[in-house]
């Protein structure tokens, strides 16, 4: 028998692999489908503004192939009025549920903070990265003096766990540093990284935003460089987050110092049945090698 339990940023989860924030955490019944065919130990919602988004017109998604995608969705949500609803479709199955938000300013983050808590979030993920969407996300949180007056200011008004989801910057080490001094409970490591897609024959960008986000198996190397050097520095408790597809890009990560995982671009071509799969493999990984605690894991590659 393998222990699969895991403590980061003040939830204690099952297993590490819980479902990242865009892909089916934005409707309470795809929540409950997530759940009861994925059993993941966690469930991030899709980020919630304080209005309903439309997002960009289609083409918002580009499959590069070899499991990597492109995309510039325009943080299309349906507000933080649904919150309670994508809460309780947690709730119902005991599965914690973390809201992720992104706000326009300082107050707007803390104001949409205090509604989740209320609510009855679990943790909260603050989207200070999304790659393409001006005044909102990447714009606020590759700055570090803004990441730090954000994050102090909702840790000034809520009381469960904060976890800060962060891009792949040059400077994500001085970024990761406010974000703990601040409060952070957690740093999620990493969201996508710009990049562009052109149609040769049109010579038109493919994505109606033209710019867009990386993610997928072509990310999760540059991820998991990330989680490295930010444990490396900080030994914080951190999530990671890029191209997990199989059971051997979470162990990368857990190896690299990350004491869990989120799977998004895995879901867009698999049904949710994946997460099972990863943590059977997960548990065939540490009965083979003899590890037999989840602890054991996190961090080994920085003995190495
Ligand atoms: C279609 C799509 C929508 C996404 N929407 C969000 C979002 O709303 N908030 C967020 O923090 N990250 C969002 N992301 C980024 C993912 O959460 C994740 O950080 C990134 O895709 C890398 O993980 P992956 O390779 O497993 O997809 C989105 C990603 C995709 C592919």
């Amino acid at each position: 028998m393998v222990r699969l339990k895991t403590k980061v940023g003040g939830l204690t989860l099952r297993h590490p692999v819980m479902t990242g924030s865009g892909v089916l955490g934005d409707n309470p019944d795809l929540i409950e489908r997530l759940i009861n065919e994925g059993a993941p130990s966690a469930i991030v919602t899709k980020t919630l503004t304080k209005s309903r988004r439309e997002g960009y017109l289609p083409p918002v998604i580009v499959d590069l192939g070899c499991d990597s995608f492109l995309n510039a969705v325009g943080l299309a949500n349906p507000g933080i009025d649904v919150v309670r609803e994508l809460v309780m479709a947690g709730m119902k199955y005991s599965t914690p549920v973390i809201v992720s938000i992104a706000g326009s300013d300082v107050e707007e983050f803390a104001y949409l903070a205090s509604v989740s808590e209320s609510s009855g979030a679990s943790a909260i993920e603050l989207n200070l990265s999304c790659p393409h969407v001006k005044g909102l996300g990447a714009e606020l949180g590759r700055d570090p003096n803004i990441t730090y007056e954000v994050v102090r200011n909702v840790r000034s008004v809520i009381k469960v766990p904060l976890w800060i989801k962060l891009g792949p910057w040059d400077n994500v080490i001085d970024v990761a540093s406010k974000s703990l001094s601040g409060g952070a409970d957690a740093l999620v490591l990493v969201n996508t990284l710009r990049g562009m897609k052109i149609d040769i024959y049109s010579g038109r960008p493919i994505l109606t935003a033209h710019i867009g986000g990386l993610s997928g198996r072509a990310l999760h190397p540059i991820a998991v460089r990330v989680v490295y050097e930010v444990y490396r520095e900080f030994k914080c408790d951190i999530v990671g987050v890029g191209g997990v597809f199989d059971y051997e890009g979470v162990i990368e990560f857990l190896l690299a110092g990350a004491r869990a995982v989120q799977v998004v671009s895995a879901l867009i071509k698999n049904p949710p049945t994946i997460i099972r799969e990863l943590v059977r493999g997960i548990e065939g990984y540490m009965s083979e090698l003899g590890f037999k605690d989840l602890d054991e894991i996190v961090g080994y590659a920085h003995k190495k």
